[in-house]
């Protein structure tokens, strides 16, 4: 059986990424791959994986060598066939590293397929907003806080403010809080980080990308001996720790709540309960369900909004839409998600921005069955790690053009190539993965994502406080975007 290293003989881009962490120099040279990259290689440091990967991936071709068992590539057939519902494929022990419980792993971290398979099965029904859950209604009220809390500022004569870099994670965490166990953190009202849970994450943003990718580190700081003395601890009085000992309190009272009988509360942590999930199930998928709904939709949503104030006709068209569809009856007040999806531009802009502003930049690795498996045309040995370079997937010239670089609404309007356009679609759709391990807040997201702007756009203007340094960003596993400041105007749609 043919080795990786001779199926795929390119340099580890994987260790390029992270040759200033602790471990990779033993690494690199037990391996023998070639050294001395340049210093914005350096994922810890530089912040710059995102653009790297794709000059990497464009350097290398189809399928490229990130180490000694693990490749990543960017067509969109190869991850539709290696994440289809029937795959053989399984999860790659990159998702280990997103434990952060030593009591066990969230549906996010199990890497057991069979184990993943029943989690996964009794989560979804809360996730989808079934039964007595009305994700809808949970939205649309946390975004009439945030109307309301722009408003009050503007009034205030406080017209400019850090809308991108931090009010905006403030309302998301309200969202999700409120959405998982009917509790918002209260982040917005007083526009404060509770548990300074957005700060500890910026701040071990980088380190936990290079834990991630480096099979040494993975090993050592997801195990339950090391979370249990080093980890987050529910006891913390700050940070991730004390929001785990709050998410503990709300799951504890919750079900001492249903031995009382006291019926099924309306959100995602009711139907959890309902479907059979013990306390301590809940508490890890409600911990994961807050990182992995935080950061994803909101950096979407902040990319849209510079894309949007960077481009005035693209925002003049996006307003026009709403004013006419306002002015037409055609959109209730709050919109609904059926009235949204009616709206061709917004959605277009909603497909474009996404392609544009993903908020992922490479993991999510499936391992090679049995027998090997040929990926791109490239025979891949049993066992290797193929990860998924989303910023190539979504600048994949093949797919959306020689133009991939430009922001341009108007590629996902199917005006000429009907054909062309789904296509396109479906690979931006693949931001939320596919089939049997594909994202489980996709519903709640895309139901955000297509009301936020209408709501936004029909109550304000915006525009940049410094259009020469409109923001910090940086990218990692996900990114970062810091000092986001813009002037917001009253500008209501009747
Ligand atoms: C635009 C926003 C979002 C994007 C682009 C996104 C993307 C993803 C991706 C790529 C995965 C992994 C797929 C794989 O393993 O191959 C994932 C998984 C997941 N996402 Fe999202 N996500 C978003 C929003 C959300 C939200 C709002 C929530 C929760 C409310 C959420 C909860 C989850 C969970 C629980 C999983 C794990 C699913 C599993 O293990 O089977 N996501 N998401």
């Amino acid at each position: 059986m043919p080795s990786l290293k001779t199926c795929v003989p390119c340099p580890g881009t994987y260790l390029l990424l992270n040759h200033n962490s602790v471990f990779s120099n033993s690494y690199r040279h037990s391996h023998s791959v070639p050294s001395a990259p340049s210093p914005q290689l350096n994922g810890k440091t530089s912040g710059r994986i995102s653009a790297t990967l794709r000059t990497e991936q464009k350097r290398h071709g189809r399928v490229m060598r990130l180490g000694p068992d693990a490749v990543c590539i960017y067509e969109a057939e190869a991850l539709w066939h290696m994440n289809a519902a029937r795959s053989t494929y399984t999860r790659g022990p990159w998702y280990s590293a997103l434990r952060f419980d030593p009591r066990g792993d969230s549906v996010f971290s199990e890497c057991d397929t069979a184990k993943h398979d029943r989690r996964r099965a009794k989560l979804a029904v809360g996730y989808a907003g079934k039964g007595l859950l009305d994700l809808e209604n949970k939205i649309d009220a946390g975004l009439a806080d945030l109307v309301q809390h722009l408003r009050a500022r503007v009034v205030r004569g406080e017209a400019t403010m850090n809308i991108g870099g931090r009010l905006l994670q403030f309302f998301q965490v309200d969202l999700i809080s409120t959405c998982g166990f009917g509790k918002a953190w209260g982040d917005l009202a007083d526009e404060t980080d509770h548990f300074n849970y957005l700060k500890e994450g910026d701040a071990s943003l980088a380190f936990l990308h290079t834990v991630s990718l480096s099979p040494v580190t993975r090993i050592i700081f997801s195990s339950p001996f090391f979370l249990k003395l080093f980890g987050p601890k529910r006891t913390d009085n700050d940070g991730f720790g004390k929001s785990l000992g709050f998410i503990e309190a709300v799951a504890s009272e919750r079900f001492r709540e249903k031995e009382e009988s006291k019926g099924q509360a309306d959100d995602i942590l009711g139907s959890w309960i309902k479907q059979g999930l013990s306390s301590e199930e809940c508490q890890l998928d409600l911990a994961a369900q807050m990182a992995a709904g935080t950061e994803t939709s909101i950096t979407i949503v902040r990319g849209i909004l510079l894309l949007l104030v960077t481009s005035p006709t693209i925002y003049m068209k996006a307003k026009q839409e709403i004013a006419t569809a306002v002015r037409d009856g055609h959109v209730s007040s709050p919109v609904t998600n059926a009235e949204a999806t009616k709206l061709p531009y917004m959605q277009a802009l909603l497909w474009e921005g996404t392609r544009m502003m993903p908020p992922l930049t490479l993991g999510f690795p499936k391992r090679v069955p049995a027998g090997g498996d040929t990926v791109c045309d490239t025979f891949l040995p049993a066992g290797t790690d193929v990860y998924q370079n989303f910023g190539a997937m979504l600048r994949n010239p093949d797919v959306f053009g020689d133009d991939v670089d430009v922001f341009r609404p108007e590629r996902f309007l199917a005006l000429g190539d009907p054909d062309a356009v789904a296509r396109m679609r479906k690979t931006v759709d693949l931001c939320f993965g596919h089939g049997r391990f594909s994202c489980l807040g996709k519903t709640l997201a895309q139901m955000e994502l297509n009301k936020i702007f209408v709501q936004l756009l029909r109550n304000f203007d915006f525009q940049l406080a410094d259009p020469e340094k409109p923001w910090t960003k940086a990218s990692y596993s996900t990114f970062m975007i810091n000092d986001f400041y813009m002037r917001v105007m009253e500008a209501r749609l009747e």
